[in-house]
């Protein structure tokens, strides 16, 4: 007994007002589609079919290779698009769950738990309701005094007694393949929308349904507008961070946190308010993050303290300190304990053991040295106009503030240079390059200054009179 899913994603998604698909509309970082496919995946289903139709090529562009495609061209239902899903499942699959693409908070479990329902006595299918007290939108369970589910009625064409009832149609079902298969043909467009609807097929099924009421009407939330996109980005954020704190993880204030799907964070991280963890992000152990970071496609060791900071594709290696104002932009790696701090920019650049950019900075496409310190305000001119250029600065180096570096330039180990001064030759190990004017210092100069303008107010009243 194999089981296979169709995932329903051809629809526009009108009520989202958007010129996306709406299941490519991104929830935690990754799109709407996705968390239905993870969930399927997590709850043991072999083969996978998603239906697409609107924006057919953005969909298929974001989806997995693992899946299969079918194109429903015209948009005529969700019966209709369950057929087309179905015709391109793999045949080995006698148990089908169809899922929707816009139902992001169903948990592998509950999936899992359904399909074990739909085991436990003959049947052609098992649906997955909720009990609120108003259903909204959401097509109303309608039970037969038996107490079993008689058919579904959507919202649309319901009667004032049906719409009063509070347990819907999560969108969730497992279908005997064959029976499926069967009802589907047989399905009509005789409705409110004049679409051939999938909740039809509970009716009309040759064989007995049954439903399981899932403890948490979340779990099966759908999202059908911008509002319902934000309720479900809160669920998924409480989620994502009851999981980190119990794995470890502190957070003083977790609703002013965001965190995307796949980040790690290891234990004794303080996660201050106004952090944002984003991509392929990873977080050591006993690090201070925030308040007010942006954390994409980073990793960040051990140890390390970050404030008031956007990193984007950095590498902080342990005990490393970021801000406060600071940022790494890709390529940016801090080697132990090294440290970028206020008003510094850094990209495609190394910054060895224990190195310092302290303040005022932009150090691009270069190589720093351990232990080298960044006077104030260097910059590494990178850019000539046409290509760019590496700065090689060695170990134990101390720049002179506001020195710019004209790559492609290297600065020796223990070398210094100036302050003030432009470097565009290479500087020898423990040398001083010092590259500006000298001064000069003209005595008495500020007496003789006041008494020329004083004669020359003198002169200018007798030539008024
Ligand atoms: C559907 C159910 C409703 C249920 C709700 C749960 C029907 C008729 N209604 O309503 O009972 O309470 O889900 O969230 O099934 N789609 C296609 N092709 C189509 C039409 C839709 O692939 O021709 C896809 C959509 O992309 C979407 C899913 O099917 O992912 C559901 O469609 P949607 O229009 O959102 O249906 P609901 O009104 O939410
Ligand atoms: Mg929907």
């Amino acid at each position: 007994m194999s089981i296979g899913a169709v995932v329903l994603a051809a629809g526009q998604g009108t009520r989202m007002r958007s010129a996306l698909p709406k299941v490519v509309h991104t929830l935690a970082g990754r799109p709407m589609v996705q968390w239905v496919l993870d969930a399927l995946d997590g709850a043991g289903v072999q083969s996978t079919v998603v239906v697409v139709g609107h924006g057919a090529e953005t969909v298929r562009g974001l989806l997995p290779e693992s899946v299969g495609i079918a194109v429903q061209h015209e948009q005529l239902g969700t019966g209709h698009a369950a057929q087309v899903g179905l015709a391109q499942l793999d045949a080995a699959c006698d148990t089908v769950i169809v899922a929707c693409g816009d139902t992001p908070l169903l948990p592998a479990g509950l999936i899992a738990r359904l399909v074990a329902e739909h085991r436990s006595e003959p049947r052609a299918a098992t649906m997955l309701t909720a009990v609120v007290d108003d259903a909204g939108a959401y097509g109303r369970v309608v039970r037969g005094p038996d107490g079993r589910v008689a058919r579904v009625v959507e919202a649309r064409d319901a009667v004032p007694a049906e719409l009063a009832i509070g347990e819907y149609n999560a969108g969730l079902y497992v279908f005997d393949r064959g029976a499926l298969a069967d009802v589907l043909e047989r399905l009509d467009s005789s409705n409110a929308q004049g679409e051939v609807y999938l909740t039809d097929a509970v009716e009309r099924i040759d064989g007995a349904v049954g439903a399981l009421v899932a403890d948490d009407p979340e779990a099966a939330a759908g999202v059908n507008d911008r509002v319902d996109l934000a309720a479900c980005e809160v669920a998924l954020q409480a989620r994502l961070r009851d999981a980190l704190m119990r794995g470890g993880v502190t957070m003083p204030d977790p609703s002013a946190v965001y965190v995307e799907a796949g980040v790690s964070v290891g234990r004794d991280t303080v996660l201050w308010p106004g952090t944002h963890l984003r991509g392929a992000t990873r977080i050591g152990e006993g690090c201070t993050i925030g308040p007010d970071v942006v954390v994409t496609d980073s990793v960040i060791g051990d140890r390390c303290s970050v404030v008031s900071a956007h990193l984007i594709g950095a590498d902080l290696a342990e005990g490393a300190q970021a801000g406060p104002f600071a940022y790494l932009r890709p390529g940016s790696r801090l080697e132990r304990g090294a440290r970028v701090g206020t008003y510094v920019e850094l990209k495609n650049t190394v910054l060895g053991a224990g190195a310092k950019v302290p303040h005022l900075s932009y150090v691009g496409d270069a190589t720093v040295g351990e232990q080298t310190n960044i006077g104030a305000g260097n910059i590494t001119a990178n850019y000539d106009g046409f290509r760019k250029h590496r700065t090689r600065i060695g170990a134990r180096v101390k720049t002179g503030s506001d020195c710019v570096f004209v790559a492609p330039v290297s600065v020796g180990d223990d070398a210094m240079t100036g302050a003030g001064s432009i470097i565009t030759d290479d500087v020898p190990d423990g040398a001083l390059g010092i590259a500006r004017a000298r001064q000069s210092v003209v005595e008495g100069f500020t007496a003789k200054a006041v008494a020329r303008a004083a004669q020359a107010a003198e002169e200018a009243k007798g030539g008024g009179a």
